[in-house]
């Protein structure tokens, strides 16, 4: 995945750092519509430092300046941690039935 992140938009592909420390990461993209934020996770002696926060703050930066209106993100419905962190810096839920298939290789 990041090989493959590091082939497209590779700005936002993030880390964050603490004294040489990697201590958080996420991965982000445009589409030409959409903003989408794919993964974020901060290791656990890390978190409620603000660092997640920081780092979606730092995508948000990076998707504006690429001209994306709207950011949407997919969180299990179950993850209601997650939901909180997201709902405290501003992502509100809205009602979609989420769908996806996945694709074999080309060949
Ligand atoms: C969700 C996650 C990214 C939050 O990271 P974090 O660095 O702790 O978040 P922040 O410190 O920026 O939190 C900001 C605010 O979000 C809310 N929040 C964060 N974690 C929360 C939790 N576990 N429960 C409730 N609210 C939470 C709080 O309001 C918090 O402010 P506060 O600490 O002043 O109360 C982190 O817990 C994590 O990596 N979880 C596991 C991975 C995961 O499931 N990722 C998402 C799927 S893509």
């Amino acid at each position: 995945m990041i090989e493959n992140k590091l082939k497209v938009q590779p700005e936002l592909l993030l880390v964050g750092e603490v004294e040489g420390t990697l201590v958080g990461a996420m991965i982000a993209g445009f589409d030409g519509v959409r903003g989408w934020i794919y993964h974020l996770a901060i290791a656990p002696e890390y978190r409620r430092r603000g660092f997640a926060t920081q780092l979606v703050r730092a995508a948000e930066d990076g998707l504006r300046r690429l001209g994306c209106p709207k950011v949407n993100l997919q969180v299990r419905a179950v993850n209601h941690e997650v939901v909180a962190f997201y709902r405290s810096i501003g992502y509100e839920i809205e009602e979609r039935v989420s769908m996806g298939r996945r694709l074999e290789a080309a060949g």
